[in-house]
């Protein structure tokens, strides 16, 4: 898309922005109807598809002008089987049972539950450091250079399984402070701090409650009692006294083979200062729904998002000299962190992910740094917030909707094609992780055989009616057994 092309997209896009979600309420009826005319004088439809489809109203707006842009059609026939791209907030076995690998675009890595809930993440990393610790028996100098999870990682334990949660019931004294989170939640919710020995005897008392509770409680990862405890970093840098988090992506543009990027976001910022010693958990958790509790959002919502520019002329101003930091830390050390610790927790989940050339993901990573410059991955969110209610989001994030869907579109052309990857056109902001055209083809790929072999182009799509499912459960493409339909971190979550 040519520069001109953009502007006019993402001018239309903020302005359909206000279409999307919490903010349609707020929406005049004039912009709604001025949009609408715009669109169709901008991307008039035939009604011959190729078709669309978006689930959910998460960056809808973004998403719906690109494709348009592209002259596609959107269905709101979610059980239409002839689209060209889907992209659902909430995953649903039947998307994954009905891809036609290697025609269609599908948001979402079926099992992306590895890297996106927090018993997934920590069970994945632990899992990696077991097999590493293995390769670094290897003899000296023939040992890759790996990260150790200490280093970016809090010390974490798993609530619903016993021994962790005994030894994190020993270790615990009043000098330290925890954060206890639902494996499966986000945006803050249902997150609380322990400090004292009465917090600890309460979370001790639910946990008893949830044991003689029935049956369905017990079963983990699922259960109510499927928490994490993690050490709360108490040291974290502030800015202008408050505390923040980054936001950073995730991208699996392609899955066969796997291209994955890095791509910049920007920092969340509580309202209220930083005081450890708080019991108000909205100076604690930096998540934007959080500060919307507030009666001081609305006026103070901008100070709440800064982009990186700002964040880095910020460190460099206040901390460069003092802490003898590199000149543009953020965009430098910072950012090679970042990206070191996202390819190690990818490599840690590599083989477990259930690929096929047309699954593409963007995962939204939270960064914390403490007062000496460390940085801390704070959890992986599958379905990251793309809503653009404050001006740096405006600027941010349609780059990083179109961006994500450009490449998903190229990687997967060149993959169908047997081309080389790069370079890429779409390329603009995003990074290069990690490029799989030299890594081994799984052996066993549903539809390509057990050759691995990249697959031929399929016939072209006819728009037809979608063809109706046969009775009888789908075959679990999806979720694990036993996991309903759609998996649910809340609805309208965003990630955020
Ligand atoms: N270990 C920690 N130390 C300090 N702050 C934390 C820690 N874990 C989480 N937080 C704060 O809580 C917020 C929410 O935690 P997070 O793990 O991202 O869960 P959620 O999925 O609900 O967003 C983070 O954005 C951060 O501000
Ligand atoms: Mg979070």
């Amino acid at each position: 898309m040519g520069s001109s092309g953009e502007e006019q997209l993402s001018q239309l896009v903020s302005d359909a922005d206000l279409l999307d979600g919490a903010d349609t309420a707020s929406c005049p009826a004039a912009l709604l109807k001025e949009f609408l005319q715009d669109r169709d004088k901008h991307f008039p439809s035939n009604g011959q598809g190729p078709f669309f489809y978006i689930g959910g109203s998460n960056g809808a707006s973004i998403i719906s002008a690109y494709c348009r842009s592209k002259g596609w059609q959107r269905t709101q026939d979610s059980r239409r089987e002839d689209y060209k791209l889907k992209w659902c907030e909430i995953k649903c076995r039947d998307n994954y049972h009905s891809f036609r690998e290697g025609q269609q675009l599908l948001f979402q890595l079926p099992n992306n539950k590895l890297l996106t809930t927090k018993i997934g993440l920590l069970s994945a990393l632990r899992e990696h450091e077991r097999t590493v610790s293995k390769v670094n028996r290897m003899p000296p100098g023939t040992q890759p250079r790996v990260l150790k999870m200490e280093d970016f990682f809090p010390e974490t334990y798993r609530l619903d399984v016993s021994n962790e949660r005994q030894a994190f019931f020993t270790l615990f004294d009043e000098t330290q402070m925890w954060i206890c989170k639902p494996t499966a939640s986000n945006q803050g919710k249902g997150i609380f701090l322990i400090r004292s020995q009465e917090e600890l005897a309460t979370l001790q008392a639910k946990i008893q409650s949830m044991d003689d509770g029935p049956l369905h409680c017990k079963i983990p990862f699922r259960g109510p009692q499927a928490r994490v405890v993690q050490r709360y970093i108490q040291n974290p840098l502030l800015l202008n006294g408050k505390k923040f988090d980054v936001r950073s992506y995730l991208l699996i543009a392609c899955a066969v083979p796997y291209m994955v990027f890095f791509g910049h976001g920007y920092a969340r910022l509580t309202l209220n200062l930083y005081d450890p010693h708080s019991s108000d958990l909205s100076g604690h958790l930096t998540n934007q729904f959080m500060q919307k509790q507030s009666p001081l959002y609305m006026l103070l919502k901008e100070d709440t998002v800064w982009s990186m520019d700002h964040l880095n002329r910020y460190i460099n101003d206040k901390f460069q000299r003092t802490k003898g930091l590199p000149q543009d830390w953020v965009f430098t050390t910072f950012t090679k962190r970042m990206q070191q610790i996202m390819s190690h927790c990818f490599l840690a989940v590599k083989s477990k992910l259930e690929c096929k050339l047309g699954y593409f993901d963007l995962i939204g990573c939270d960064f914390l740094i403490d007062e000496n410059f460390k940085v801390w991955l704070l959890e992986m969110n599958s379905n990251p917030a793309l809503h653009t209610n404050c001006e740096v989001l405006k600027k941010v994030i349609p780059g990083v909707v179109m961006e994500t869907l450009d490449l998903a579109l190229e990687t997967s052309q060149k993959s169908l094609r047997g081309q080389k990857m790069l370079p890429l056109r779409a390329q603009r902001r995003f990074a290069l992780l990690h490029n799989g055209e030299a890594d081994p083809r799984p052996l066993l790929r549903p539809r390509l055989g057990a050759t691995g072999a990249r697959p031929r182009p399929l016939a072209p799509l006819p728009h037809a009616c979608p063809r109706p499912r046969p009775p009888g459960p789908a075959p679990n493409t999806g979720p694990a057994p036993g996991e309903p339909c759609a998996e649910r971190r809340g609805t309208g979550h965003r990630g955020s």
